[in-house]
């Protein structure tokens, strides 16, 4: 079986699918790799790095006119996707449930497209494939740099003969694996660190990490569907956001990372709560996108600095900015999963494999993914006979 590695061209995404260090455990499965030419340039694996383990370069062109498999990160493009050929397997972030029409086409196009971001990431066996938590857990780390950087204060307590600095307070709203991972890296840099989520089983977890759990008087359970959270009720979000302005105006940094599968994520942080903040202050919103952020002051990809002094960022793809570290991750998720397939030489996709039901998301021309096929349905058309009400 030969497997390709494309070049990611999304724009500033410098992150590569398949690290050379991969290459030995594939071809032990009697796996041939292809690499598209520079791909893992920009996340420091050279060529030659992938040559010297013995893949193949190749030109895109050829990449997908050789490959059975293609490994990315990104949904091909419009030009990629006329490259590809009928039976070729994609596995990929590709988003089946943000864009279903794009996996109908691949469908249309007779690929296998199988996704990452859809593997159950509660089934222990699929941890390993889980690039969602390798890359939030990137994310998390980073968010904390760039506070850190942009920050004009020291994070730990330092006392010097020149004066004591005290420590910063860091505020981290959204307890996930990116929650988690901002809270460890903010105190390993020592700052004073406080937490909240609406899910109650966070308290503890965030505490382990050496955090303060901030419970609000207006808290309710907003533990949800698969571990995640739920949308809160308008009254229950407001209550909550009244509460968090107090706990917000006395922080230094604030990160958030807090989600809802499907929705827009909630805003925790107002613009009334920032004007709160001191002068110096940074937010960085890790859940901002086109749909919205957790602060109301974000906009995707920018930094607004407010009158009062405070920086909001709303970074749009961390992951992608330690493009060495997140591909590291992300090469040994999409290998689990390419040999969680390989079988006899090539792939078998036995759909009574809760990972293959799962993640694979088109199949012999047609939308096999239970989720993404009900996206793709047409409503139901009301039917008027038998006296149904308007
Ligand atoms: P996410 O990115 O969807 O959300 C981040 C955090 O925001 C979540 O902790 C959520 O509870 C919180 N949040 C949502 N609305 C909020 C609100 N109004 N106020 C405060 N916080 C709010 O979540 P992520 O990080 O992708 O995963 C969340 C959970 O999924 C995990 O903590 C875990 O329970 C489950 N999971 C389990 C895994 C496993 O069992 N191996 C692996 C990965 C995730």
């Amino acid at each position: 079986m030969k497997v390709g590695v494309a070049k990611e061209i999304a724009p500033g995404d410098r992150r590569v699918a398949l690290v050379p260090e991969s290459i030995d455990k594939l071809r032990s499965a009697g796996i041939s790799v292809f690499v598209e030419r520079g791909a893992g340039a920009e996340a420091a694996f050279p060529d030659q790095a992938y040559v010297d383990a013995g893949a193949k370069i190749v030109t895109s062109a050829a990449l997908y006119s050789t490959c059975d498999v293609i490994l990315r990160i990104h949904r091909p493009s419009p030009n990629e996707m006329k490259l590809t050929r009928p039976g070729q397997v994609i596995i990929g972030l590709l988003g089946p449930l943000l864009d279903p029409e794009s996996m109908a086409e691949l469908a249309g196009l007779g690929v296998t497209a199988v996704s990452l971001d859809a593997i159950p990431r509660t089934l222990s066996r699929a941890q390993g494939m889980d690039a969602l938590s390798s890359q939030a857990n990137v994310a998390g780390y980073k968010a904390v740099l760039v506070a850190a950087e942009s920050f004009g204060r020291y994070f730990p307590l330092l006392t010097t003969p020149a004066g004591t600095a005290k420590p910063a307070n860091v505020l981290v709203l959204g307890v996930g694996v990116a929650g988690l991972q901002a809270i460890a890296t903010a105190r390993r840099l020592g700052a004073q660190v406080k937490a909240y989520d609406v899910r109650s089983e966070t308290k503890e977890q965030a505490e382990s990490l050496g955090a303060q759990f901030v419970t609000l008087r207006s808290a309710v359970d907003g533990t949800g569907m698969g571990g995640y959270a739920r949308a809160l009720t308008p009254q229950e979000q407001a209550d909550q956001q009244a509460e968090l302005n107090d706990v917000i105006g006395a922080q230094d940094i604030v990160i958030t990372t807090a989600q809802v599968p499907g929705r827009r994520p909630p805003v925790l942080v107002t613009a009334a709560a920032v004007e709160r903040m001191k002068p110096g202050s940074i937010v960085v919103d890790m859940a901002a996108s086109d749909l919205g952020g957790n602060c109301e002051l974000s906009k995707p990809g920018k930094i607004v600095s407010t009158a009062n002094g405070v920086e909001v960022h709303a970074p749009l793809n961390l992951p992608a900015t330690m493009p060495t570290g997140a591909s590291n991750f992300y090469s040994r998720n999409i290998t689990n999963l390419l040999l969680n397939f390989a079988k006899d030489g090539g792939l078998t996709f036995d759909f009574s494999d809760e990972v293959t039901a799962a993640t694979v998301i088109t199949h012999g021309g047609k939308v096999v993914q239970e989720a993404t096929r009900k996206l793709l349905a047409p409503a139901p058309k009301q039917s008027v006979r038998g006296g149904a009400k308007a």
